[in-house]
């Protein structure tokens, strides 16, 4: 397939009442907790991403009968916890380190074999951060040399719960570690240096499990079976964060960014974002399925630079991108550290972003775990979005505030968190077009 690549440049200033699609995260973990549990269970607001798809897809090749009524909606038939069938190839979880680092506790559980591969991109990403506590657990797990995928998992092993305290703050490794819990014997708890997204925990203890849990620490034995619920998924805070970045930089616009989930472990974007000056109000918050959501309405302000305080970095881990274009073109330098974990995501984000700025006529410096930014007028140029969907749609932005075209090569990827991003972003106001 030939690439596809984009060129962003000033458009018109944002307006409107967008709808952004549902969350990753959450998406992921409903297709894979009423598969899991017994009867019939209907995801609203899926994210109809290739990341998530992926994983509904990796299900139904295990037995679990999935059904799409409309688009952005599923019924899941839960065979139970021990109900999987043995696959009858790899499961291909795309370039998904969510689906392949979650699926790896829930395999490694089960009476069979199965192998788990990714993408390029995911390819390269650290996975032993899940193979060791599993190990730990009593699991089977094979790696590439260096802990890379693909994992090959070995079936039938008996697991025990353990106490485990993550090197790094990752929801992913935790979540693998829970979903493991579940088989195993005795209980397992995990305890995080951060406390990060606790979205596993909430959807457990929805599907009826018997799990404590507080910021920083989750607790639950193994054992317990699961019981069909029906999930609501709120927007995605991640794909927001574009559309409020977008809105803060470009000159005279407004938008109404709909029902956004406001999970605190999300929304270090927005406290970073106000530290800088933006104007984001919240309107209309409600419960949606056990999540906070509200209204984001944002207008363009003028921003400057900050540091960005340390502490916020976990719940901000997917919006550097976004905030490295708020940066740009904000009014004095913005410092990020503590921020190594970025170098490790779909790209090294960190590189990814400070080359592509670079390109663009700023001054970047880069340190091992972050950055300084030092902002000025945006010429225009040619980036990579190095495989990865948030560079893409970060230099998208990046283009509305530059003096010239922004080429972005690679965007395909966009399709795995963000499908539609462009239409909605062109509906808004933004100039972007397929090169
Ligand atoms: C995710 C956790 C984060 C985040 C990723 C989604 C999740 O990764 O970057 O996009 O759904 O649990 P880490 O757990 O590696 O920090």
């Amino acid at each position: 397939m030939s690439q596809q690549d984009w060129i962003a440049s000033t458009g018109q200033p944002l307006r409107g009442s967008l709808t952004i699609p549902g969350d990753k995260s959450v998406s992921h973990r409903a297709i894979m907790l009423a598969a899991l549990a017994d009867g019939v269970s209907r995801i609203d607001g899926f994210l109809e991403g290739e990341d998530t798809r992926a994983t509904a897809a990796i299900f139904a090749r295990m037995g679990v009968r999935i059904d799409t009524p409309s688009a952005s909606q599923r019924i899941v038939h839960g065979v139970g916890v021990d109900g999987l069938r043995a696959p009858d190839g790899v499961l291909d979880c795309g370039n998904a380190g969510t689906g392949m680092r979650l699926l790896s506790g829930l395999m490694a559980a089960q009476a069979f074999d199965s192998t788990l591969v990714g993408d390029e991109s995911l390819s390269k990403r650290p996975m032993r951060r899940v193979t060791a506590p599993l190990q730990q657990m009593g699991a089977r797990i094979d790696t590439r040399e260096g802990g890379l995928p693909p994992l090959r998992v070995h079936g039938g092993q008996s697991l025990h719960g353990i106490d485990y305290t993550l090197e790094v703050a990752s929801a992913q490794v935790k979540s693998a570690v829970l979903l493991a819990g579940l088989y195993a014997q005795g209980e397992t708890t995990v305890r995080e240096p951060h406390p990060t997204r606790d979205y596993t925990e909430r959807m457990l203890a929805a599907f009826g499990a018997d799990i404590e849990f507080s910021p920083g620490h989750a607790c639950l034995r193994g054992g317990q079976r699961l019981r069909a619920t029906d999930i609501a998924v709120p927007a995605d805070f991640s794909s927001a964060a574009f559309f409020l970045v977008a809105a803060s930089i470009v000159p005279g616009s407004e938008l109404r960014l709909q029902a956004v989930g406001l999970n605190p472990r999300r929304t270090g974007l927005l406290q970073a974002l106000r530290l800088m000056g933006a104007d984001i109000r919240e309107e209309n918050r409600a419960e949606h399925g056990g999540e906070t959501v509200a209204d984001l309405l944002v207008r363009h302000a003028p921003l400057h630079g900050i540091e960005v305080p340390v502490e916020l970095v976990p719940d901000m881990i997917d919006e550097f991108p976004a905030l490295f274009v708020a940066a740009a073109c904000a009014l004095g330098p913005t410092r990020v550290s503590g921020a190594a974990e970025l170098r490790v995501k779909e790209s090294d984000r960190l590189a990814s972003m400070a080359t592509g700025l670079r390109a663009l006529g700023l001054q970047i410096d880069e340190t091992p775990d972050g950055a300084t930014i030092h902002p000025g007028p945006l010429r225009g140029g040619s980036v990579q979005s190095h495989g990865d969907h948030r560079i893409a749609m970060a230099f998208a932005i990046a283009g509305q505030c530059s003096q010239g075209e922004v080429r972005i090569a690679d965007i395909a990827n966009v399709a795995t968190s963000f499908p539609g991003f462009d239409d909605l972003a062109r509906a808004s106001g933004f100039a972007l077009r397929d090169a």
